[in-house]
């Protein structure tokens, strides 16, 4: 075991004794209340039942091309047929414009690649809401920015109801019955188990968006007891929690026909890297129970998506959903979706870059500008993050290991944070009522936040510049730098490389901030600017020191990836996991995260909940848990021919715009309809095959 380097040496230890006599309360400030800024449009508040219900109906429809084209051929059966005997729903009341009708296309911009279509193998499509439109899991979260806040619970989806056990330790859900996927196979408890066994239990395998065993709670267990009934078993009682977990993107299981003979466990000839790389971008129709199915690939310029003629929904009349007959998505860059979307060429975006908000709100106050463009909350946030294992976690060198166990002093992470002029960074994104100052934790004006709670330590170069030299961080060789105590990394210069995505100009803006901010403080943060594959694949191995992020949908809504608050699981936490030996190196403060948002999880009562979160947000804000940046609202920008756009649909709370607005139910009206189609009059054929038929 290493020794904490600020242990080691005699002279440095009498400084830190100097130091820990200012007081901590100096260092803490009245926090300013963000800048008002008021959503453009506000939800409408319904109960599920309002929006959906499971059931058979007297007749179904579909797009007239496809009955005499492929039904009538005989190359596909009956609509009817394709159906689950109790299909989705989707009530009319619910539907903003009302019923739609068939054709035309979404075309998105993305600034991701797609790695390849196995999805609950590890692999990326490119975000951008390509693979929220491709997966369907057993329940859905996204439209719950529209749920009665006494009534907030996830959404049925491929789960069609859920019992709990009179002692509330199980849970029975009853899966949709006879659903399909998009080649036609069946969709049952088979493709669950394998998700379950085969991809989460096996550690082999890291589902692309981090699904764990303990995102489902320590020793959880899933069995299935018939094909379309599976059974939960819990340690706590009643952990209705764990419902959030298994919406986007922790359950959403995939095609276990196509995926199965890849895997090692069921093909001795395949290593776990060949079967997470057995379906390469070009792959084409992987079967998915999503509403649309990729069937073209050009690298760098197009993915084009055509109608699931096997999708599981429909709308109160019998139409089967989709509406929309295509979605594109264009292989850009995440700036160009904001200015496609704005001039018309493209169809949608979250404008959630805060440098080109000025702009494009000029444009789209024009009454000639093609697009909408509405403001929501403030539920976009970045942080700095530090990597706070010190037991193996990403492999680090004397270097890398050193910088550890500088993250894991309060004293050095106070250093840092008071070294940060928020009120700059966030003007230098975009000047206005936008950025807030973000203290870090949970964010300012959503349900859980408590400002009382939140502990503030306001800018201040002076003290931070002490607290170094109290860490015995010294410049010894004269050359700016400060270096390590002798003895710790050879005396070097104190080095910190900085990971951040280069897909995004914001998290590349705000990173050099941070560089330049802390310029002053004596310490070198080299930038490690990797593309967005990249950056996750390091991030989720643990090879950075210190990383700028955009945050995930814990800090907005708690509810949702919960399990992420803190180091819950050995796998669970974005910048702290188990080390070489398994375990994780949990700092005392941590060790109290950790037990509050158990017994988060393990309660439903809403004022112990709320008690719950305020400790949280105290004790992570207080141990400076990560450095908060800026946080401020996003847009959502949708092309002006589309109806049935919800109300008030945020681009980030429970999870991004793509699965909120609920695209399945989206549609043009004939009169706005364009000819974007690529494939007009086209189904997706065969797995692997080239094109649709
Ligand atoms: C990326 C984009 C977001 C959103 C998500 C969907 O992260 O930046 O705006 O589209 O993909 O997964």
């Amino acid at each position: 075991m290493r020794k904490p380097i600020y242990a080691l040496g005699g002279a440095g230890l009498l400084l830190s004794v100097s130091m820990l006599a200012i007081p901590a309360q100096e260092l803490t400030g009245e926090l300013p209340d963000p800048p008002a800024f008021a959503a453009q449009s506000e939800p409408v508040f319904v109960s599920v039942g309002d929006i959906l219900e499971y059931k058979a109906l007297p007749e179904y429809h579909e797009p007239a091309w496809v009955t005499s084209k492929y039904v009538d051929a005989g190359t596909l059966p009956p609509v009817a047929e394709r159906l689950p005997k109790e299909p989705l729903v989707y009530k009319i009341g619910n539907m903003p414009d009302g019923v739609g009708v068939y054709g035309d296309t979404m075309r998105h911009v993305i600034g991701g690649r797609p790695e390849g279509w196995n999805y609950i193998g590890g692999q990326s499509q490119g975000w951008g809401g390509i693979d929220i439109g491709l997966s369907e899991c057993l329940t859905r979260t996204g439209p719950l920015f529209t749920i009665k806040a006494d009534e907030l619970e996830p959404m049925p989806n491929l789960a069609k109801s859920w019992e709990w056990s009179e002692d509330g330790k199980t849970l029975t859900m009853k899966l949709i019955e006879g659903a399909k996927w998009s080649d036609g196979d069946a969709f049952d408890a088979e493709d669950v188990m394998f998700y379950w066994e085969d991809n989460i239990l096996d550690t082999n395998v890291s589902p692309l968006n981090g699904g764990t065993p303990e995102t489902f709670g320590v020793g959880t267990t899933l069995e299935a007891l018939d094909p379309y009934t599976i059974k939960w078993t819990f340690q706590e009682a009643f952990p209705t929690q764990y419902l959030y977990a298994m919406a986007y993107g922790t359950f959403c299981p995939g095609p276990s026909h196509i995926l199965k003979p890849q895997h090692p466990k069921y093909n001795a000839d395949n290593t776990y890297e060949e079967y997470k790389n057995a379906f390469p971008p070009e792959y084409m129709n992987i079967p998915v129970m999503g509403a649309w199915v990729p069937v073209e690939y050009r690298p760098d310029d197009i993915i084009v998506m055509r109608r699931n003629p096997y999708y599981w929904k429909v709308d109160e009349n019998g139409n089967q959903l989709p509406y929309l007959n295509e979605m594109h998505y264009r292989l850009s860059t995440w700036a160009d979706r904001d200015v496609q979307a704005v001039a018309g060429s493209g169809d949608f975006s979250n404008l959630e870059q805060a440098e080109s908000y000025v702009e494009a709100l000029r444009r789209s106050a024009e009454d000639s500008a093609p697009a909408r463009l509405q403001f929501g909350a403030r539920t976009i946030g970045y942080a700095l993050r530090m990597n706070l294992s010190a037991n193996g976690w990403g492999e680090p060198d004397e270097r890398a290991q050193a910088i550890r166990e500088l993250n894991r002093n309060l004293d050095f992470r106070k250093a840092i944070s008071i070294a940060v002029d928020r009120q700059r960074l966030g003007e230098s994104l975009v000047r206005g009522p936008f950025t807030a100052i973000y203290p870090g934790g949970l964010y300012a004006g959503t349900t859980y936040y408590d400002k009382a709670s939140t502990v503030y330590y306001p800018f201040n170069l002076e003290a931070a510049n002490a607290l170094l030299d109290g860490l015995n961080l010294v410049d010894t060789d004269g050359n700016g730098i400060r270096n390590f105590p002798e003895g710790t990394a050879g005396g070097a210069d104190v080095e910190i490389t900085l990971l951040a995505n280069t897909d995004y100009g914001t998290d590349t803006n705000l990173a050099e901030g941070v560089i330049a901010q802390l310029e002053p403080l004596g310490i070198r943060v080299i930038a490690n600017f990797q593309s967005g594959t990249a950056r996750d694949d390091m991030a989720q191995a643990g090879q950075f020191d210190w990383h700028v992020e955009r945050q995930g949908a814990e800090m907005v809504s708690v509810v949702q990836g919960t399990a992420g608050l803190a180091p819950t699981g050995p796998r669970t936490h974005p910048f702290h996991r188990a080390g070489t030996d398994g375990t994780v190196d949990l700092l005392p403060f941590e060790q109290e995260l950790v037990d509050t948002v158990n017994a988060f999880i393990a309660t439903s009562d809403n004022a112990e909940r709320a008690e719950l979160m305020k400790q949280y947000q105290h004790i992570f804000t207080e141990n400076v848990y990560s450095v908060g940046l800026t946080q401020y609202p996003g847009a959502l920008i949708v092309n002006k021919r589309f109806a049935n756009i919800p109300a008030g649909a945020p681009i980030f709370m429970f999870n991004w715009a793509e699965d909120n607005i609920i695209r399945e139910r989206v549609f043009v009206p004939e009169d706005k309809q364009g000819d974007f189609e690529l494939h007009p009059e086209t189904l997706p054929g065969a797995p692997g095959g080239a094109g649709p038929v």
